[in-house]
């Protein structure tokens, strides 16, 4: 079992990579899924947009707002200690230009205690003033959730070679704007593998085949807490939404019954 050491700050990721170690990611949007992650071991605590979805019902990730973020990047930041926490740059925190960015990346590190931020797409110059800030910058490209409307749905991208061709150079270009790493979500295999190999800071993949250099997940769909059906890249470590049905209904049974609590 692999030793679980001290804090975990953004240009270790790369370090790992280098060492050939698997960089461990998991999305958390409060402070009790992040303790319950970081006593696992997991690398990278990922406070995703996708919370829009997996806790408040939306059908996108496009109403989240700046302030929800904050909110609940500084509720996973209470609940970890070793694992780094990366907070996602919402919709319209970071397209309306590099100092709307550099604003509110930076309330994620002053008021929510992230240790760096995620940024959707090829958005080169927003990264560089963002590392020239002194806030590391996690690239997010294929699958753009912010961009659904666009690209007609949440499907696999970069099926043809020109995409494919334009996602590398697309990576390279972050790596060169200074991005720590990046995610790579819904794409082939084949062009997660060509990614990390042709970049030297580590892709974290969703969706995006076994060679990426890490691998995330949103944690509600590895614990099984998300409906069904899952996407299919998803596995389920756990079915924790049945459990808890089944919890709630032996309590409901005990209440009707007057056998809770006990005289
Ligand atoms: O918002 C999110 O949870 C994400 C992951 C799916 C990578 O961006």
């Amino acid at each position: 079992m692999k030793e679980i050491g001290s804090k975990i700050w953004a240009p270790q990721l790369k370090q790992m990579k280098q060492r050939g170690e698997k960089i461990v990611m998991l999305t958390a949007y409060d402070a009790l899924m992040a303790r319950l992650l970081d006593e696992a071991g997991v690398d990278v605590l990922l406070v995703g947009d996708s919370l829009g979805m997996v806790l408040l019902g939306y059908d996108t990730t496009l109403p989240v707002t700046m302030d929800a973020m904050v909110y609940h990047t500084a509720a996973v930041s209470r609940g970890t200690s070793r694992a780094l926490v990366v907070a996602d740059m919402p919709f319209l925190s970071y397209q309306t230009g590099a100092d709307d960015a550099v604003r509110n990346a930076g309330r994620f590190l002053q008021q929510g205690g992230a240790g760096a931020v995620k940024i959707e797409g090829p958005a080169f110059e927003t990264v560089r003033r963002l590392v020239d800030t002194g806030i590391p910058v996690m690239g997010h490209l294929g699958l753009l959730p912010q961009s659904v409307n666009q690209l007609g749905g949440f499907r696999k991208q970069a099926k043809c070679e020109d995409e494919a061709m334009q996602l590398i150079e697309d990576a390279k270009q972050l790596e060169q704007a200074g991005a720590f790493s990046m995610v790579l979500e819904s794409i082939p295999d084949e062009l997660g593998r060509m990614v990390s190999e042709a970049i030297g800071v580590p892709t974290i993949g969703i969706g995006a085949g076994p060679d990426c250099d890490g691998q995330v997940l949103v944690a509600h769909d590895a614990l099984g807490l998300t409906p069904d059906p899952a996407p299919s890249f998803v596995k389920r470590y756990a079915h924790l939404g049945e459990e808890i049905v089944k919890a709630a209904q032996a309590y409901a049974e005990d209440v009707r019954k007057g056998q809770f609590p006990q005289r």
